[in-house]
């Protein structure tokens, strides 16, 4: 059984509708994807994956858009990270910078 939040409601549902602005429990969630890979608060445990911790808003907001403008193909060692990156609405994004650049 999958339990959802209504802060997970509100994001599915804004993702879904292209809203402009959401608040910092959906930032919340939607960087908690980013996790398992970048580490818990976006501090990798492992090397070789670039910490999300320290980065600012405006760095991981242009750093998340230039990867979603890119082609899988074009550079295999990202290729996994411009396929998650196009996934997000820009509102979906500048949510997870919001909340990323916070940690
Ligand atoms: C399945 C694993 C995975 C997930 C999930 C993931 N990333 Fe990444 N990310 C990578 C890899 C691999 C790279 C490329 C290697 C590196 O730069 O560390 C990368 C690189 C990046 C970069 C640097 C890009 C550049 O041009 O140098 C940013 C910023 C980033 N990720 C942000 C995020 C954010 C924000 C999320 C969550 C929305 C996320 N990542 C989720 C694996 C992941």
């Amino acid at each position: 059984m999958i339990f959802l939040t209504t802060g997970a409601v509100v994001a599915l549902m804004a993702g879904a509708a292209g809203a402009q602005t959401l608040g910092p429990n959906e930032g919340r969630l939607l960087a908690s994807n980013c996790m398992q890979c970048h580490g818990t608060n976006g501090q990798p445990r492992v090397g070789g994956i670039e910490s999300l911790a320290g980065k600012s808003y405006s760095k991981i907001k242009s750093e998340m858009a230039e990867l979603a403008r890119k082609s899988p193909a074009s550079e295999p060692d990202k290729e996994i990270m411009i396929v998650h990156a196009k996934a997000y609405t820009p509102a979906e994004i500048d949510a997870i910078a919001h909340y990323l650049s916070g940690q």
